[in-house]
């Protein structure tokens, strides 16, 4: 879907969208219309049982105009914005509309290109190894505005976070036979155009600098692992710097620890901590931000082979602390743990926000719609929650405690890598895990192994990957200072 602002009303579109608040109230813009054409859409209102409710539509064929329900002007948040535009995209796509033109009250006012935001997010559509049902989906949404130009510059924010999220979805959803770990640094190549710097510590390096537990996780496999930093700097007065950390794992099979055969394609997908780290890295560039932020991935696959690592083996992390291997499967706090500590060591953030398709038991405890968020940070925490409010990638905080970390001890080594009782806790003693090697530096982990992925859409993804966690940070940054 291709935007375009313009200040021309000519019934040369396909289609006109007007909004229609609750009780409907017919926005102030259906004054630009004829008397004649004001008393079609008033008849055909009267005639339906549309109630200007928001998400709703009411479609008058003769006349070209779909009426998108509003609900109450003063109740217009972000997410319900977002529905509507998204409802508003499948309208367009169902219909088959080419051209349309989009008319609200006060485009001039950002709030509306939440409903854009919608639109684009849920008509996503990842096709490019489709040869015969490509969906062929190609409308140019024109979008009234008295100001085309300052609307264009107006609209540059939130594009940048739609591209965003693009991105994390377009990673996320590629396969693992594709985007391996070494494509993976390929294909991220092109932030540099966007001013990002990126360093690429590959598995020599990783080995010289005692980073032995992602190179465990990456040894059983044909491709080798690495630690990626990107670095944005838009403000360059200060040396203060955000940390994202993002857990790539690039399919993860459970290794010898090997998963059941069922869903193990969904693994391919593993690696979407990282893609989400790529995706606000880009968002944050492309608004020039007036920040400082690094970006941290490990990059590994997980697969069983003769050099596999293995349950029973004992491992130095980066940190210098020990971890016994009671389950290969449980790979990526062991990819994070080194990809924290080199922030703590080298990078020296004043927060660290991890984000990892970390485990199944959040799927089981939050289900789809909200994150897990553990954090030793009341201040991150607070300001996360908040955030994830305000933009509909909704949190849920869970506790850390002495208790829960004591359920990592093992008699041969500083920590064991799964807890026990196993499977009690699960997520929170992950968390834990985490918790031993984010020491006291502000630090957020956040568990998105369900929010990553939508089973049936939701209000703007399709099926498939959401790209949640990209729009949390770009509203988070705005109440966070360094
Ligand atoms: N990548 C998985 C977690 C996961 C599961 C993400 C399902 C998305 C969907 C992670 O590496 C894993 O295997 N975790 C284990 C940990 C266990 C062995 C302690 C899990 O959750 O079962
Ligand atoms: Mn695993
Ligand atoms: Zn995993």
């Amino acid at each position: 879907m291709q935007i375009k602002f313009t200040e021309i009303i000519k019934d040369n579109y396909d289609y006109t969208i007007l909004g229609v608040y609750e009780n409907n109230k017919l926005s102030q813009t259906t004054s630009k219309f004829d008397k004649d054409l004001k008393g079609i859409i008033t008849k055909s209102l009267k005639n339906s049982s549309f109630k200007g409710k928001a998400g709703e539509i009411l479609i008058i064929h003769s006349e070209k105009i779909i009426l998108t329900g509003l609900g109450n002007a003063g109740e217009l948040t972000t997410p319900t914005l977002n529905k509507i535009g998204g409802i508003i995209g499948t309208t367009l796509k169902r219909e088959k509309v080419s051209t349309a033109l989009l008319m609200l009250d006060n485009f001039e006012d950002k709030k509306n290109f939440e409903i854009i935001y919608g639109a684009k997010l849920k008509t996503y559509k990842f096709d490019k190894y489709l040869t015969k049902d490509k969906e062929n989906f190609n409308c140019t949404l024109f979008v009234h505005t008295e100001n085309p130009t300052k609307s264009k510059e107006d609209f540059t924010e939130i594009n940048s976070i739609i591209d965003g999220v693009i991105t994390t979805r377009n990673l996320a959803t590629e396969p693992s036979n594709i985007l391996t770990t070494t494509e993976f640094t390929k294909q991220i190549k092109y932030l540099s155009k966007l001013g990002i710097s990126i360093e690429i510590i590959d598995e020599k390096q990783l080995k010289k600098m005692g980073a032995n537990l992602i190179l465990a996780v990456g040894k059983g496999s044909a491709y080798p692992p690495y630690i990626v930093i990107m670095k944005y700097t838009g403000n360059k007065k200060s040396k203060k710097t955000i940390a994202l950390v993002g857990k790539g794992l690039c399919f993860d099979s459970g290794g010898i620890s090997i998963k059941p055969s069922a869903h193990m394609d969904e693994m391919k997908s593993d690696m979407t901590g990282a893609a989400t780290v790529v995706g606000i890295m880009e968002m944050i560039a492309k608004q020039k931000a007036k920040i400082n932020l690094t970006g941290i991935i490990g990059l590994a696959e997980n697969m069983p082979d003769g050099a596999s690592y293995k349950p029973g083996d004992i491992l130095t992390s980066l940190s210098g602390q020990t971890v016994e291997v009671l389950n290969t499967d449980a790979e990526g706090r062991l990819v994070l743990a080194d990809c924290i500590t080199y922030a703590n060591q080298k990078v020296k953030p004043t927060a660290i926000i991890d984000f990892a398709t970390l485990t199944g038991a959040i799927m089981i405890a939050l289900g789809e719609y909200k994150a897990g968020l553990f954090t030793n940070s009341d201040n991150l925490g607070t300001k996360l929650l908040t955030a994830g409010n305000e933009s509909g990638d909704e949190l849920w905080q869970f506790p850390l405690s002495k208790k829960y970390n004591e359920m990592l001890s093992s008699p041969v080594a500083d920590m064991a890598n799964i807890s026990h009782p196993d499977r009690l806790a699960g997520s929170i003693t992950a968390a834990e895990f985490l918790h031993n090697f984010a020491g006291d530096t502000p630090w957020a982990h956040i568990d998105i192994a369900g929010t990553a992925w939508t089973t049936s859409g939701n209000d703007i993804s399709p099926k498939g990957l959401t790209g949640f966690g990209v729009r949390l940070i770009n509203d988070f940054l705005k109440n966070f200072n360094e």
